[in-house]
C-alpha cells in the first residue's frame, strides 16, 4: 500500500426531501448567491420551485444562470465570472449534474483571478483561490458533488480539460436519490457507467496489499451492476435509486483509491472523444474502457481475473486465468448492452476518420495511464480496439 493522505470535507446531506434544507446551508456562506443549471429538467421536475422557496425562507437573494450543456462549455463560464463580479456574489450554487457543477466550479475559481480562466485548464497557471460551491445533485454520475475536479470543454477547438484542486471540493451536498426518478433511461445507464469506470481507474492498479480497497471496490461495483437493472425496470425504485447514489459519491470521492495508484488512462482517453462529438461521458467510457482493458490485462493478467470472479461471478480456471480475464471483460460489455450502451465507437454513431488527431490531443502532455503508460501509439490502437 502507498502513504496517502485523505481528506474529504464535503458534507453531505442524504435522504428524502433533503433540497428543502439548501436554504439554510447556502445561508452559511453568503445572502446572495450564483443560482446554476442546466436547459430545464429542474423546472420540469418542479425541483427548481423548492429550491428557490428554501433559498427565499432563508433569506438567501440569489442572481440566476442557466444553459449549461452537457459537456459544460467555456463560453457561459465567462459569462457567469462576468455575472458575479457585476454583483458582487461570493457563492455558487449548482443544481443539477456533472456539468452545472464543474461549470459552478470553473466559475468559482474564475472570479478571483485576473486572467483567462482557461489558463487553469491549460495548466498555464495554479489556482490559489476559489469561491465556495454549494450542490443539490440530480443526477449520480461524475461524482463531481465530492471531488476536487472541473471538466470544462472550449468551444473553440472543441478541446475538453480538466483541473483539480481540493479548493473546488464542495462545501456541501445535498443527494435526495427521489430527484433522480425523472432521469431517462440512458442518462440512468451513461451515469451508471461513468460511476463503474471511477471505481475500475482505481482498482485496476500495480500497487500491491491494498486488500481493504480492493474489497471496497468491489461492492460498490456489484452495487451500480445489480441496482442499474433494477432502476431502469422502475425508475421510481427508491431503494435503487438511493444504493446508485451513494455508490457514485462513494467511487469518486477518493476513499476507494486511498493507499493505491489509480489509472485514468480510460478517462483521458474518452474526454478526446466527448470533446469532439459532445456524446454523453459515461456512453464514452462504456467504449473506451473494454477496449482498455482487452489492450493492457497481459500486463497483469492476475488483477483482471481476480476482477471477473469477484465483481462477476466468473468460475475461475486456474489452468487458464487469462480466459478468466479475458470472460471479465466479456461480463462488462454484455452488462453495457444489456443497459442499453454502446460499447463500440460505431455504437456510439462516433467515425473512425479523426483516431490518429484524438490520440496526438490525449498524449500531448506525455503517455498517459500508470497500469501501463500508454503513449500516441497506444492510444491510437485502443481507439481501434474500441471502433468495431
Ligand atoms: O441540463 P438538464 O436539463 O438538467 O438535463 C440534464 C442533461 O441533459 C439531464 N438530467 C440531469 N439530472 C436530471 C436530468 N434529466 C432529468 N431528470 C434529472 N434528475 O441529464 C443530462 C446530463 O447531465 P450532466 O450533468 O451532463 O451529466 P453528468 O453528471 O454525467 O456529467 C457529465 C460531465 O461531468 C464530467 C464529464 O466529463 C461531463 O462533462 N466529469 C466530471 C468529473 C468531476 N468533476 O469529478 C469526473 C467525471 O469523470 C467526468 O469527467
Ligand atoms: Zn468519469
Amino acid at each position: 500500500m502507498e502513504n496517502f493522505t485523505f481528506q474529504n470535507p464535503t458534507r453531505i446531506i442524504f435522504g428524502k426531501d433533503t433540497e428543502m434544507q439548501v436554504g439554510m446551508e447556502t445561508k452559511q456562506y453568503a445572502d446572495r448567491v450564483l443560482l446554476h443549471y442546466g436547459g430545464g429538467s429542474i423546472k420540469k421536475s418542479g425541483l427548481y420551485e423548492r429550491v428557490v422557496a428554501s433559498l427565499k425562507k432563508a433569506g438567501v437573494d440569489f442572481i440566476e444562470l442557466s444553459g449549461v450543456k452537457p459537456n459544460p462549455r467555456l463560453s457561459l463560464i465567462k459569462e457567469g465570472i462576468e455575472l458575479c463580479r457585476k454583483h458582487k456574489i461570493r457563492f455558487i450554487l449548482a443544481v443539477g449534474g456533472g456539468s452545472v457543477i464543474d461549470s459552478a466550479k470553473a466559475i468559482a475559481v474564475g472570479v478571483p483571478y485576473e486572467g483567462d480562466v482557461w489558463d487553469f485548464y491549460l495548466q498555464k497557471a495554479v489556482i490559489k483561490e476559489a469561491l465556495p460551491v454549494g450542490v443539490v445533485l440530480t443526477i449520480p454520475a461524475a461524482g463531481s458533488e465530492t471531488s476536487p475536479a472541473s471538466v470544462v470543454t472550449n468551444d473553440e477547438g472543441a478541446l475538453k480539460r480538466d483541473i483539480g484542486t481540493d479548493l473546488i471540493r464542495p462545501k456541501f451536498a445535498i443527494l435526495n436519490p427521489e430527484l433522480t426518478f425523472t432521469l431517462p433511461a440512458y442518462q440512468t445507464a451513461c451515469g451508471a457507467a461513468d460511476i463503474i469506470a471511477h471505481v475500475m481507474e482505481r482498482y485496476f492498479t500495480r500497487v500491491k496489499h491494498t486488500d481493504l480497497t480492493d474489497r471496497l471496490c468491489e461492492s460498490t461495483l456489484r452495487t451500480v451492476i445489480k441496482y442499474t437493472p433494477l432502476a431502469l425496470q422502475n425508475p421510481t425504485d427508491y431503494a435503487a435509486r438511493a444504493e446508485i447514489m451513494w455508490a457514485g459519491t462513494v467511487a469518486h470521492n477518493d476513499l476507494l483509491g486511498t493507499g493505491r495508484i489509480g489509472d485514468w488512462g480510460s478517462h483521458m482517453i474518452e474526454h478526446e472523444i466527448s470533446g469532439i462529438y459532445d456524446v454523453p461521458h459515461g456512453a464514452g467510457l462504456a467504449v473506451v474502457f473494454p477496449a482498455w482493458m482487452k489492450y493492457v490485462y497481459q500486463e497483469d493478467v492476475r488483477v483482471f481475473a481476480r476482477y471477473a470472479v469477484r465483481v462477476w461471478d466468473v468460475e475461475a480456471d486456474f489452468e487458464d486465468p487469462e480466459k478468466t480475464a479475458l470472460a471479465g471483460i466479456e461480463r462488462l460489455k454484455d452488462f453495457f448492452h444489456s443497459i442499453g450502451l454502446p460499447v463500440t465507437l460505431a455504437e456510439l454513431k462516433v467515425g473512425t476518420d479523426r483516431l490518429e488527431e484524438m490520440a496526438a490531443k490525449c498524449t500531448q502532455r506525455g503517455p498517459v495511464g500508470n497500469f501501463k503508460k500508454l503513449d500516441k501509439k497506444d492510444v491510437y490502437e485502443i481507439y481501434r480496439l474500441a471502433s468495431k
